[in-house]
C-alpha cells in the first residue's frame, strides 16, 4: 500500500512589517528597523520597523482619540461583539497561512499550530464576543432614601505587552477581554514573533474594527516596552513573561499607578503516583513538558514520580524521545522545531550542563540535534534532587527533571517548595487523594489526570511569583472594567 504523506506548505508570505497605529501602516519615526529570525535556519524574514518612544505616544494618543472620540465609543456593545466575530471569520479563511506564518516566526510545528495556536486563538475571541452584551452592573439595596447602582465600565487604553511562546493566542487572550469590555489597545508584540499580530490587526481592520481601537508597535522591552508602561495616557499593563520583566514593569508603573495584570512563568510540579493509569500519565507527561519545545509558562517541569513506578517511567519517556521528530517545523510530519533564537538556545544548554556537572543523569537528549537552527534535543535528567538548578529555575526549553518521591504529604511539602505558583497536576485513579492534592498545592491551575487542558472560559494565572489577577473566563474580563458606583437621592 502505497503511504500518502501531506506536501509540505509553502513558505507563507509576509505582507506586514510597519507600526499599526490609528489604522495607518507606518514606520518608526526613528526609521529603525530589526530583522526577525527564523529559528529553524538562523536566517531574517523580515525586516520589521522598531518602534520606540515616540510611537509609542502616537498609539497612545490615536487609542485615546478612538476611545473617547470615535465611533467605538458610540458604538453599541452588541455592534462591538459582531465585530469581533466578524474579525474570527477573517482569521479562519485566512487559517492555513496564519498557521504557516506562526511557524515560520515562531519555529513551532506548523501541524502543532493548526491543532491549537489558530483554533484556540478564534475560540478564544468568539468567546468575549459574546461578553460584549452582557457586561452589566448591580443594583444595591443601601441604607436611608437612595438609589444605588454600579456601572461596568472599561478601564481606557489598555497597554499590552505579549511573548513569543503563543504569538498569535496571546493577542487573543489580551484583545478579546478589551475589546468586549469597549478598551482601546496599543499592543507591543515580542521583538522574537511580531509577524502575526501584524497580520491579525490587518484582519481587525478589515473587519471594520475602527481606525485607533488596536493599535500594534513592534520593538524591542527596554525602550518600546518600558515607554509604554510609563505613558501617562495609558490606564493599565497587561503583561506576559518573565518575573524579572514583571518587576521592572512594576516599578516604572508605579508613576502613574496603572492597573497591572501579569501572567509569569513557573516550574510547575507534575505528580504521578504508584496507582495512577500509568500510560496516559506518561503521555501526559511527555505532552505537559516538550510541547512547543518545552516554551510554557505552565510546562510540567518538575515531574514526580512515586518510587515504585520511577525506573519504568523514566525509561519509557526516553523511549518517546527516541521517536520523537525533529526538523523543518513547516514540514506537517515534525513534532518537534527549533528554540525561539539564540538566548533561549544558550540559556537551555547553559542549565544541560549545570545539570549534568551538578550530578544528575542524563538519559535521553543533552544535546543540539543538528548544526543550524536552536534545535535542542527532548532531554531526561534522572536522579534529581530539589537543590539542583534544574529542579529550581525555570529553563523554558525540552529539558525534564524526574523527581523520586515516597509519599503524599512529603510531595505536597516539595511540590510547593518554590516561589512560582501557575500550574500543577495530580495522576492518581483515588479520588480522594486527587481532590485533597489539588487543595493542598499552591497554584492558579490544577490537572487531575491531564495536563494543558485550557479554556476560553476558565481562569488562568498565578499563585505567588507566577503572577498577578487572571486571565480568562469572566475574571479576565473583570480586569479591563472599572466598577462606578451611582447613587441618587430619591
Ligand atoms: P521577557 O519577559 O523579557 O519578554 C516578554 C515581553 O516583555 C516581550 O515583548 C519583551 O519585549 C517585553 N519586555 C522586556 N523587557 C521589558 C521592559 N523592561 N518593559 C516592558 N516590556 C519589556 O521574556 P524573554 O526575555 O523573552 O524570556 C526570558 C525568560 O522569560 C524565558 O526564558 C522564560 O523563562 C520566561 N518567559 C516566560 C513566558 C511566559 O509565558 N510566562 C513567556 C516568555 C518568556
Ligand atoms: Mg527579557
Amino acid at each position: 500500500m502505497a503511504t500518502v504523506t501531506k506536501p509540505k506548505l509553502a513558505k507563507p508570505e509576509v505582507r506586514q512589517t510597519l507600526c499599526f497605529i490609528g489604522g495607518e501602516w507606518v514606520p518608526s519615526q526613528s526609521g529603525k528597523t530589526f530583522a526577525t529570525i527564523n529559528p529553524a535556519t538562523e536566517e531574517p524574514i523580515a525586516q520589521v520597523a522598531e518602534g520606540d518612544a515616540a510611537d509609542i505616544d502616537a498609539a497612545a494618543q490615536a487609542a485615546r482619540n478612538a476611545l473617547e472620540q470615535g465611533e467605538w465609543a458610540k458604538m453599541d456593545a452588541r455592534d462591538r461583539g459582531k465585530l469581533m466575530h466578524k474579525l474570527c471569520d477573517l482569521l479562519e479563511a485566512e487559517a492555513e497561512e496564519l498557521a504557516a506564518l506562526e511557524s515560520l516566526d515562531n519555529g513551532k510545528p506548523v501541524a502543532d499550530a493548526q491543532a491549537a495556536d489558530v483554533p484556540l486563538t478564534i475560540d478564544c475571541l468568539r468567546y468575549y464576543a459574546g461578553f460584549a452584551d452582557k457586561i452589566q452592573g448591580d443594583t444595591i439595596p443601601v441604607r436611608g432614601n437612595y438609589f444605588t447602582y454600579t456601572r461596568k465600565e472599561p478601564v481606557g487604553v489598555a497597554g499590552q505587552i505579549i511573548p513569543w511562546n503563543f504569538p498569535m493566542l496571546m493577542v487573543a487572550w489580551k484583545w478579546g477581554p478589551a475589546l468586549a469590555a469597549g478598551c482601546t489597545i496599543v499592543m507591543k508584540p515580542a521583538e522574537q514573533t511580531p509577524l502575526t499580530c501584524l497580520r491579525m490587526a490587518r484582519l481587525a481592520q478589515k473587519a471594520g474594527i475602527p481606525d485607533g481601537v488596536i493599535n500594534v508597535v513592534p520593538g524591542y522591552g527596554p525602550t518600546a516596552g518600558a515607554s509604554l508602561v510609563r505613558h501617562p495616557g495609558v490606564d493599565k499593563i497587561a503583561f506576559t513573561g518573565e518575573h524579572l520583566t514583571a518587576q521592572t514593569i512594576m516599578k516604572d508603573a508605579s508613576q502613574t499607578l496603572k492597573r497591572l495584570t501579569f501572567e509569569l512563568g513557573g516550574k510547575s510540579p507534575n505528580i504521578i503516583f504508584d496507582d495512577a493509569d500509568l500510560d496516559a500519565a506518561i503521555q501526559g507527561a511527555h505532552f505537559g513538558l516538550y510541547f512547543n519545545q518545552g516554551q510554557c509558562c505552565c510546562a510540567g517541569s518538575r515531574v514526580f514520580v512515586q518510587e515504585s513506578i520511577y525506573d519504568q517511567f523514566v525509561e519509557r519517556i526516553c523511549e518517546l524521545n527516541r521517536h520523537r521528530k525533529l526538523g523543518n517545523p513547516l514540514d506537517p510530519q515534525t513534532q518537534q522545531g527549533p528554540q525561539v533564537d539564540q538566548n533561549q538556545f544558550d540559556k537551555i544548554m547553559k542549565y544541560i550542563d549545570l545539570g549534568k556537572s551538578e550530578g544528575a543523569a542524563c538519559l535521553s537528549g543533552g544535546e543540539r540535534f543538528g548544526d543550524r537552527g536552536y534545535f535542542v534535543k527532548p532531554t531526561v535528567f534522572a536522579n534529581v534532587t530539589d537543590q539542583m538548578a534544574i529542579a529550581k529555575d525555570e529553563i523554558f526549553g525540552p529539558v525534564m527533571s524526574v523527581l523520586k518521591f515516597k509519599d503524599m504529604q512529603e510531595v505536597i511539602q516539595r511540590g510547593n517548595n518554590t516561589f512560582y505558583g501557575l500550574a500543577a497536576a495530580v495522576w492518581t485513579k483515588d479520588i480522594a487523594k486527587a481532590h485533597q492534592m489539588a487543595a493542598a498545592l499552591k497554584a492558579g491551575t490544577v490537572w487531575v489526570n491531564c495536563y494543558d487542558v485550557f479554556d476560553a472560559a476558565a481562569p488562568f494565572g498565578g499563585f505567588k511569583m507566577s503572577g498577578m489577577g487572571r486571565e480568562l473566563g469572566e475574571k479576565g474580563l473583570d480586569a479591563y472594567l472599572e466598577t462606578k458606583t451611582v447613587t441618587v437621592a430619591l
